[in-house]
Parts: C-alpha cells; sequence; structure tokens
C-alpha cells in the first residue's frame, strides 16, 4: 500500500505536492469515492481516478543507457529518425528518457516510466552532478579553462561554477581532452560554454551520472538499475535539494 500523493505522482500526473492539491480539491476518487485526505493509502488493486481519468499503474522500470551519437532523446521523432526508445524493443512499458543528450552526444541517459523520479533527477534545485568528456576545436588555455570553472555567461544567464580536469592534449590534432562536471542541464550547455570561449565541442560523451557510470556497456548498450541505486538517485537528490 502506497499514499495516494505518491502513486498519482508516480504515474506522471503532477509533482507530489500537485498531487495534494488535486486531493485536496476533490479531484481524485478512490474506487468510485472522493478522497481528500492526505493519508490515505491504496494498494494495486484500487481504481484510482483523477479528474475522472484512470492512472496507469505500470510497474516502474529504471534503465542506464549507453545513448549511441546520431539518436535522439525522445519517444518518437516527426523526422523517422531514430530515438532512444528504439533500443528498448522488448520493453512494454512506456518509458521515456530522463532529461535529454543532443542527437549528436553519446553517452548516460537514465529511461524510466517513473514521472515522478525523472523530475527528481532532473530538477535543477536538486544539483545532480553530470560528468562529460569533451574533445575541443583547438587547444585551450588555462585561462579560459577557469572561465568555465567559475562559471561564465550564456545568453540565458551565468553558468553555475563547474569542476574542470584536463586529461590530455593532443598537439597534432589541435585539440584538447578534457573532463568537465556541470550540475546544470540548460540545452545544449556544455556546447555553448565551449563556444563562449572559442573552443566548441568537436566530440561530446557523458561518462557520469552522478555516481553512475557506463562501465561494461558499449554504445547501444542498456542494463536496469539496482534497487539500491534507485534509492542512491532518490536520496542524493533529496539531499541536493536541502543544501
Ligand atoms: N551539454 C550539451 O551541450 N549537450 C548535451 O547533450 C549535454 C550537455
Amino acid at each position: 500500500m502506497e499514499r495516494l500523493q505518491k502513486v498519482i505522482a508516480q504515474a506522471g500526473v503532477a509533482s507530489r505536492r500537485k498531487a495534494e492539491q488535486m486531493i485536496q480539491e476533490g479531484k481524485v476518487t478512490v474506487n468510485g469515492k472522493k478522497v481528500t485526505e492526505l493519508g490515505t493509502k491504496v494498494g494495486l488493486n484500487d481504481d484510482v481516478r483523477v479528474e475522472g481519468v484512470p492512472l496507469e499503474r505500470e510497474r516502474k522500470v529504471y534503465f542506464l543507457f549507453y545513448k549511441p551519437r546520431g539518436v535522439i532523446s525522445a519517444v518518437t521523432d516527426d523526422k523517422g529518425r531514430k530515438t532512444v526508445v528504439d533500443f528498448f524493443p522488448h520493453v512494454e512499458e512506456r518509458i521515456f528518457p530522463v532529461g535529454r543528450l543532443d542527437y549528436d552526444t553519446s553517452g548516460l541517459l537514465l529511461l524510466t516510466n517513473d514521472g515522478e523520479f525523472a523530475n527528481l533527477m532532473t530538477h535543477p534545485s536538486n544539483e545532480m552532478d553530470k560528468t562529460y568528456i569533451v574533445k575541443t576545436e583547438g587547444i585551450v588555455q588555462r585561462h579560459l579553462l577557469k572561465r568555465i570553472s567559475s562559471g561564465l555567461k550564456l545568453e540565458d544567464g551565468m553558468t553555475a561554477p563547474a569542476k574542470v580536469k584536463e586529461l590530455g592534449i593532443d598537439r597534432k590534432k589541435n585539440r584538447s581532452l578534457l573532463e568537465v562536471t556541470i550540475h546544470e542541464g540548460r540545452n545544449r550547455q556544455v556546447r555553448r560554454m565551449f563556444e563562449a570561449i572559442g573552443h566548441p565541442v568537436q566530440k561530446l560523451r557523458r561518462d557520469r551520472f552522478a555516481h553512475l557510470t557506463l562501465h561494461g556497456l558499449n554504445a547501444g548498450d542498456y542494463r536496469e538499475l539496482t534497487a539500491h541505486e534507485i534509492k542512491q538517485l532518490r536520496t542524493m537528490a533529496e539531499a541536493g535539494s536541502s543544501r
């Protein structure tokens, strides 16, 4: 048995707080009866409806996927391009990506059918770390890396301080190899940060999400998260929001 607001949030209808509000406003019924008590618990066999619409009560699933380049982080694509969900032909649950990676970015992407979990992982105030391996055009001078690590101005505002580690310099190919960790998730953020210092990104791969890595996976592979990993991620997100 689970609390009604949690069940509604997990089904992806609304955040837990919004779900509480909907219950109090009398928009939720359980087995045909209006319920306005927040403490109410429901089981899998109870018929829960929000504004008359039955909740989808699928088993919750959580995957760690190594997204290849040239794949779109969406469930469908109107241009017929390959989507991340196409790599899961045998998964019956209606999964979707948690946040997104650009078409040309490879690396670690979580997929789930748990809307509440996805919100927790992507909400900016939860500050989940994302680590990228970046190959740049040209060799990046230290003082420019400092601008990335201190935070710099983009068209949508200042970026938060980032962790930057120099992994190597390829003088022959004239490029730097860097590891960059950010906890924000703005659109094309890493690419825009490097454009801002005059060194566009040549190649981008997300290597880590929080403490999770791509260890043991090749591009296109996935594995299920363990119950322990899911719990750790939730705990980290909740700790992040109280920082
Ligand atoms: N930053 C980017 O620029 N692209 C991504 O896909 C992820 C982060």
